[in-house]
């Protein structure tokens, strides 16, 4: 997302660019919410158990996601963001606990009284009217977490990360396929799989302080310098990574860390979470559709783990890249020697550019990108599958707690491992190649993949 601010010092908080803006985030708002419905209320009657039922420990059931969703623009847009006032009566102040991801783990969230589908539709359209009031009378050049509208630009991106974990869900759950799309488009460069590119090493902008809706921990901008390394051109592949499971890459402990064998042990895995063995021969599940894997080959491969990414690069002779070497493939542009807001330049991404939005609901073969590619041709940086990277989840100098420490400070130091990039379920508001995910290294119901890098 990209705004304008009147110059400092400019009176007012009126014209068009502040009308734009108003508009912008008002679309953005109802196309996060276009998706919420998609994924909960178009996808299953009212009365469905799908919506109340938890489909995995791991994941909260729907209807929390939609009443958690509401909650948050409550607490945030209806109480912080009013014009002229500091804090608001909220719609449902009585719903923030059982509404806090902190209080209440994932785990236990089917125990708790609540709302019931219905009515955590009907909250969120009251607080969405009472948001959109204030999106329309309020001023975006006071208060800090409301210039340029810096609330209403977090709580679209809010809405955009809950989809993508209810789209997780629907991955998860078990019945007939509630969800369709058009396929992904075919690859129209070949021969990218196992490729590498190499990158001399330079000093570029790590972060940014100039992304008006970037969140804290991608922020404040400051030089790092990268040393030389290779990168793969593309995300490793179904077919690359079949060859690793069908190499007996899962069996043999000298690809693996200790974490990561202990784990695989105790949990028998044996191939990527959606795989089986069908007549002997590899197959997937994708929101509830089996496919072979032979006729999916030269897609990312996706739901691997942390230690699955990293086994594969050991036994490929190669390893994951940090988060820093991602963000330079991701943004530096050598010829002119400057840091770029995304691998093809500054404008933002397009159907043609990169596979978001879960216009497609997989991820689309390697190569069918070239308009999202970065000069010196890594491909599909941006949608796609998360990338995983060897780096932990740390504060940059100068990080500054934005506007809650729940978001990010309170798990830096953990036992995270950083994702990169984005996948074909996050939406376009959230497609920032300073973006940072982060989960447990054991973690695979999101949609993650990788791509391998090497010391030049
Ligand atoms: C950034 C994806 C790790 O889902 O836990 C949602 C995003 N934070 N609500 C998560 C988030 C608060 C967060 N991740
Ligand atoms: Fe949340």
């Amino acid at each position: 997302m990209t705004a304008t601010s009147p110059a400092p010092g400019a009176p007012g908080d009126t014209g068009p660019d502040r009308a734009a803006l108003r508009r912008r985030l008002a679309d953005e708002l109802a196309a996060a919410r276009a998706r919420t419905r998609a994924l909960t209320h178009d996808a299953f009657a009212a009365d469905d158990p799908d919506l109340t039922r938890q489909h995995s420990p791991l994941m909260s059931p729907l209807h929390w996601d939609v009443a958690h969703i509401a909650n948050m623009e409550d607490f945030w847009l209806v109480r912080r963001g009013a014009p002229d006032a500091d804090v608001v009566a909220g719609v449902r102040e009585d719903l923030d606990h059982l509404y806090d991801a902190f209080t209440n783990p994932r785990s236990g969230r089917p125990d708790l009284p609540l709302l019931d589908p219905t009515e955590a539709r009907v909250y969120g359209d009251r607080v969405r009217e009472m948001a959109l009031a204030h999106l329309e009378a309020g001023r975006l050049d006071e208060r800090r977490a409301l210039a340029d509208g810096f609330l209403f630009g977090m709580i679209v991106q809010h809405e955009q990360q809950h989809v993508e974990t209810m789209l997780a869900t629907h991955q998860l759950r078990s019945g007939a396929p509630a969800l369709h799309a058009d396929p992904p488009p075919p690859a129209v460069v070949p021969g990218l799989a196992g490729t590498e590119v190499f990158h001399e090493g330079a000093e570029f902008l790590l972060g940014t302080s100039r992304e008006p809706f970037a969140l804290d921990n991608e922020k404040p901008a400051h030089p790092v310098r990268v040393d030389s390394f290779l990168l793969d051109a593309a995300p490793v592949t179904n077919g690359e990574f079949a060859r690793f499971v069908d190499a007996g890459g899962y069996a043999d402990r000298a690809h693996w860390s200790e974490a990561g064998w202990d784990h695989i042990t105790a949990e028998g895995w044996s191939a990527p979470m959606t795989w089986e063995q069908v007549d002997g021969r590899w197959h997937r599940t994708s929101f509830g559709v089996r496919e072979a894997i032979s006729d999916v080959a030269d897609q990312p491969v996706l739901h691997v783990s942390f230690h699955e990414a990293a086994a594969y690069a050991a036994w490929a002779g190669k390893r994951l890249p940090t988060e820093v070497e991602w963000e330079f493939a991701a943004r530096y542009d050598h010829a002119s020697a400057t840091t770029r807001r995304f691998p093809w330049g500054d404008e933002d991404p397009t159907p043609e550019r990169a596979n978001l939005d879960q216009r497609h609901l997989q991820p689309a073969p390697v190569g069918a990108y070239p308009a999202g590619a970065s000069p010196l041709g890594v491909h599909q940086l941006i949608g796609d599958v998360w990338e995983w990277c060897d780096s932990g989840f740390e504060g940059y100098p100068g990080f500054e707690p934005f506007p809650y420490k729940e978001y990010s400070e309170v798990f830096f130091g953990g036992d995270f491992r950083m994702l990169r990039g984005s996948s074909f379920g996050v939406g376009t508001p959230n497609a920032r190649t300073t973006f940072r995910n982060w989960d447990l290294p054991i973690r695979r119901q999101i949609f993650s993949g990788f791509r391998c890098a090497r010391d030049a």
